[in-house]
């Protein structure tokens, strides 16, 4: 996935196209390419690395006189970030190029079928496939063979797709990813995201999911997936070439926020059903070893630490398997023990800390079996582990976490019901946390929208110098990451805390007008984290309270403010309860006036010790 770029016109295409990519570096990429017509077929150029590599290549090889090209930024999902794992991608004669994002979930069938009728693949992209299906099914009509390609797959598409044999068109399609078409004068352009074309014009037209279009230089036919007409309106972007970079949030932060819906999804994506079957390719690879393991090992740090504690609790209630959590700074230096029969799950975004790569290699080196949950593809860390999960949760820009956090929570409970599957959970309970899965992305949503209320209390917050969050098993690594993401964005000083704990030093900070936040969902532990609301209070905290809407008829007077979030099951809960303290932080620091996406002091990754 990441950015897609077509022209079609009577100006050269190349400076547009390179334009547009340059417009879409902002998401994050690791590789790009573009494709024009050639003397004998297509002409594609890739380089791994940087656009200024892309470009340098460009300029040595391509005539820019061409009128017609897509071009495409990659951020790896299937295979390294190498120059034949970047788009666009060839069919075997050369004819076909193809430029994709999401993600093709039945690739591997797709790919032993076409194989099997003699199509060869030069990369271990999942997109690969649909150039060879194009020319599996190439007829007359470069439309039609777009949508008989497109039958056969199972997944997400935004693509773009040009043929040597039709020099004068572009196909695109929309499947769950966004393809937005830009009208010029004489000359139409294709993106995934409209700030690749408001350098060239304003004017655009949004594909919705099971649309596809023909356009040339005149304009554009929109179609079904099944080939009816379908009108569309053009819109103009009334948008500030600033907002438009970011989706039209002010902040990174907050656009990444607002697409942890889709992150959820993304991580559930091919890999859960509805009655609870878990299919990961990383389990199937290491089914036999796992059954044989006694303990769980993580090392990660940052969020990714606290999402491993939650996922820790994950672990051990549905697999019941001992694991345990380290901080992957501490883990390296502390002299551990580290029995065999032990598996190690190192947890990173980035794949790339530093800390968490030298703590996986040592416990490479004493033998133990290494597993990883990482979203950067092709990263050291995945390289490294024996098997690792994918989050697919797309470029995180914002130096705080907050969707990748989410989907390590996600992906950590898939885990753990793969791993408690084996081990005897009850299937009927596999099915409810699916089920309640399935409901997570609108419940996410739903929290989203409570923004007022979070902003309203964020002003209250922004007049404070401390803060103290507390929270009880599930919910107290959600207690350290709202106190983390505080500290992060709006420099107050913030303290998570265990609330059982709080007897125990940290109520002595409490005076008159003190903010105490609390995670109180209602569930086993509800009295006691009311209990501890009520002792905070009595002592003149002012107090905040995240519950469900049973924990808001029964919290009373424990809370001088309430923020309500829907019921969901209990092991999904904390994946919820986390969204309104991500809001929280970042509402403070606008409210402080703070520059959220770039925090002071702070690197996005910590690749140096
Ligand atoms: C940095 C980032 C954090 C992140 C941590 C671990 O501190 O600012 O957001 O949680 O590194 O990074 P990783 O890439 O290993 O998850």
């Amino acid at each position: 996935m990441c950015g897609i770029v077509g022209y079609i016109g009577t100006r050269p295409a190349l400076p547009i196209l390179i334009r547009g990519l340059r417009s879409l570096e902002y998401r994050g990429y690791d590789s790009a390419g573009v494709a024009t017509p050639g003397t004998d077929g297509l002409r594609i150029v890739k380089a791994s690395g940087r656009l200024d590599r892309l470009i340098e290549r460009v300029e040595q090889t391509v005539d820019d006189t061409a009128t017609i090209g897509i071009a495409h930024t990659r951020w790896a999902t299937h295979g390294p970030p190498t120059e034949a794992n970047a788009h666009p991608h060839a069919d075997c004669s050369g004819a076909v190029a193809v430029v994709h994002n999401g993600i093709i979930e039945n690739f591997s069938e797709l790919k032993l079928w076409l194989e099997k009728s003699g199509h060869r693949f030069v990369s271990e992209t999942d997109t690969e496939v649909l150039a060879h299906l194009i020319e599996e099914y190439h007829e007359n009509d470069l439309s039609a063979s777009v949508r008989a390609a497109l039958r056969h797959l199972r997944g997400t598409y935004g693509l773009a797709v040009m043929h040597a044999a039709h020099p004068r068109e572009i196909v695109v399609a929309r499947l769950g990813s966004p393809i937005v078409i830009g009208i010029g004068t004489g000359e139409t352009l294709v993106a995934s995201d409209p700030s690749a074309l408001v350098g060239t014009t304003r004017n655009v037209m949004y594909l919705d999911d099971g649309e596809m279009a023909r356009l040339d230089a005149s304009g554009v036919q929109v179609t079904t997936l099944q080939a009816a007409p379908v009108e569309k309106a053009l819109q103009e972007i009334q948008w500030t070439e600033k907002e438009i970079e970011k989706g039209g949030f002010a902040h990174y932060m907050l656009k990444e926020m607002h697409e942890q819906p889709e992150t959820v999804r993304s991580a559930l994506r091919g890999r859960l059903a509805s009655d609870g079957g878990v299919t990961l390719g990383a389990f199937s690879d290491l089914r036999a070893a796992l059954k044989d393991m006694r303990r769980i090992q993580i090392i990660a740090c940052g969020s990714a630490y606290y999402a491993s504690l939650v996922g820790a609790q994950m672990i051990e209630r549905l697999a019941r398997i001992p694991v345990s959590v380290d901080l992957a700074s501490e883990y390296r230096y502390r002299e551990p023990v580290m029995p065999s029969r032990t598996a190690l799950l190192a947890v990173s975004q980035s794949g790339e800390t530093a800390d968490t790569l030298a703590a996986l290699r040592l416990a490479k080196n004493a033998g133990l079996m290494t597993m990883g949950i990482v979203n950067a593809v092709g990263s050291t860390i995945a390289r490294e582990v024996d098997a690792g999960i994918y989050n697919h949760a797309g470029p995180e820009i914002g130096v705080a976490s907050t969707k990748a956090f989410v989907s390590q929570l996600s992906v950590f409970l898939v885990f753990a019901l793969a791993l408690g599957r084996e081990r005897g959970l009850p299937p009927d309970e596999a099915e409810r946390i699916a089920k309640a899965l399935e409901l997570l992305p609108m419940q996410i949503e739903r929290v989203l929208r409570s923004r007022d209320q979070v902003a309203e209390w964020a002003s209250q917050l922004s007049e404070k110098r401390h803060v103290m969050y507390l929270g009880r098993t599930l919910h107290y690594p959600i207690a350290l990451e709202g106190a983390l993401k505080l500290k992060e964005v709006s420099y107050l000083h913030a303290e998570g805390y265990a609330s059982g704990e709080m007897k125990h030093g940290p109520i002595a900070m409490v005076e008159a007008g003190f903010p105490v936040v609390a995670l109180a969902p209602h569930d086993a532990v509800f009295e006691k984290v009311k209990n501890n609301l009520e002792e905070v209070r009595a002592r003149g905290a002012k107090t905040f309270a995240v519950t469900t809407p049973e924990g808001l008829r029964t919290l009373g007077r424990a809370a001088d403010n309430a923020l309500e979030i829907p019921t969901t099951h209990p092991l999904v809960q904390p994946i919820l309860s986390v969204i309104p303290l991500q809001m929280l932080a970042y509402e403070t620091a606008v409210a402080k006036g703070l520059d959220v996406d770039k925090p002071r002091n702070l690197a996005k990754s910590v690749t140096v010790e």
